[in-house]
């Protein structure tokens, strides 16, 4: 649709000018005055230009423009006058918001440009304008969408302050602490005063870090409820700076994570009594060998302490640790599959016989390859008397074919072997178990292990009765 224009003025001749010109371009209006003018603007507005004479009997185009400013601000405003002075140009700009101002007469092309320039500055506020308003509605609907979201949300949404104080965003702290939210407006109790007296230093250390760092955190803790209750907290937040570099706000989440910590601690408990069970169950199968071989009765145990001591020095994790445990109490369980006579032989056994010993390696796999172990406990058990340079059984593994349990294994199993007290010969003491290590070092025996080895029993004080 082509912009409409309204052209006031007092001599008939001219408006009529003014719509033979025009016509084809624009949908023009006329009025003979200024308040006819006003009254076209109310009835049949908006109009993209409004061109006005200065000089009309009753109200002039000043006047006019100033009114019309007011009721249709959009509506681009140009003025005509035959009498051009500087002061009423001034005035009209000052009072009006003039546009244009054009003298009379105006030459056609002149008061055509002016014309289009008028309706493109109309076109380019109106954009605006829509522009705007979308953007305002936009606004409104997520401000509403905000709104829901921290009403649905299973959460306290809050806005807090450096001193501890908080802003709920909603009634939800009551139902979590029992304080109604204006005790936290008025700033009456703050939300750190509900922080259990044990968990206010990890809390504070960990806002100090994230101070530091700039990132959001999260950090869990308990807080005291009015009724006596005791709730697990997690708040997720993120600390405002304020242009000098101190805190303007924290912006954050308050979640009751109470039954995700009452579920891990009941797990827990659960987990703790299946490492004991499972524990229990170690000890009792490794009893039972010693039972049948009393000979080697604490040859398992002080194994494991040092071997245990080895993976320690190499960098083992807990669970590593706990794996090397399981391996040092059980390494010789597959004597079970040895016949006792032998076993308990004094003196040297013979070929066969010692055939038979060899067995306990394997025998030792059988028993154990079908329990579930988080590692290769029972392939660690069933490598722990191969050699580095494949000269050991059952399988005459070699270098790093044999698991790093099993070279460790060996070696603390060679130590305590040969430092021991045996019925069929005196302890060799602890210098010449090292000294065989050490001269089979690299070829039976990993480097690396006999060198932690030698280093605890000489220079850390290592003893098997720790
Ligand atoms: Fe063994």
């Amino acid at each position: 649709m082509a912009p409409k224009v309204l052209f006031v003025d007092d001599d008939p001749n001219i408006l009529e000018a003014y719509q033979r010109q025009f016509w084809k371009q624009y949908q023009i209006d006329t009025a003979l005055a200024g308040d006819r003018g006003l009254e076209a603007v109310a009835k049949n507005g908006p109009y993209a230009v409004i061109v006005s004479d200065l000089k009309m009997p009753g109200m002039n185009g000043v006047q006019l423009l100033s009114r019309v400013r007011e009721m249709a601000p959009d509506s681009v405003r140009i003025m005509l006058t035959g009498f051009a002075e500087v002061q009423t140009a001034i005035d009209a700009v000052n009072e009006g918001n003039i546009f244009r101002f054009l003298t009379k007469p105006c030459q056609p092309d002149v008061l055509a440009r002016a014309l289009d320039a008028g309706i493109e500055q109309y076109r380019l506020i109106t954009a605006n304008r829509e522009l705007l308003e979308q953007s305002l509605g936009a606004w409104m609907r997520s401000e509403r969408e905000f709104g829901l979201l921290i009403k649905n949300i299973p959460a306290l949404v809050f806005k807090g302050y450096a001193d501890g104080s908080i802003d709920p965003l909603d009634n939800k702290v009551e139902k979590m602490t029992g304080y109604p939210k204006s005790l936290f407006e008025s700033r009456k109790l703050k939300w750190t005063d509900l922080i259990l007296e044990k968990d206010i230093g990890k809390t504070k250390q960990k806002f100090l870090r994230a101070l530091k760092g700039g990132r959001p955190y999260v950090r869990e803790y308990r807080i005291n409820c009015r009724d006596g209750k005791v709730l697990w907290i997690q708040e997720r937040s993120q600390i405002v700076l304020n242009h000098i570099g101190r805190i303007d706000y924290i912006s954050g989440v308050l979640f009751d994570i109470s039954r995700r910590k009452r579920g891990e601690e009941a797990l827990k408990k659960s987990l703790r009594r299946l490492r004991n069970a499972f524990r229990g169950t170690v000890k009792a199968l490794s009893s039972t060998l010693e039972m049948r071989d009393p000979y080697t009765s604490g040859h398992q145990m002080r194994v494991t302490l040092l071997a245990c001591a080895i993976g320690k020095k190499m960098g083992f994790s807990e669970d590593q640790l706990e794996a090397m445990r399981i391996i040092g109490s059980l390494h010789d369980i597959g004597k079970i599959a040895v016949p006792s006579e032998i076993l308990n032989k004094p003196g040297k056994v013979n070929e066969h016989e010692f055939s038979l010993i060899k067995m306990h390696a394997e025998a030792a796999f059988n028993i154990l390859k079908d329990i579930d172990f988080p590692c290769q406990i029972a392939e660690a058990i069933a490598q722990h008397h191969e050699r580095l340079d494949g000269s050991g059984y059952p399988k005459g593994l070699s270098g790093p074919e044999i698991l790093l349990q099993a070279r460790i294994l060996a070696v603390a199993d060679v130590v305590e072997a040969m430092s021991s007290h045996r019925p069929y010969r005196p302890g060799l003491g602890l210098e010449a178990a090292l000294k065989e290590i050490t001269q089979k070092k690299g070829i039976l025996y990993d480097p690396e292990v006999v060198d932690v080895c030698v280093r605890l029993f000489k220079e850390e004080g290592f003893t098997f009765d720790k």
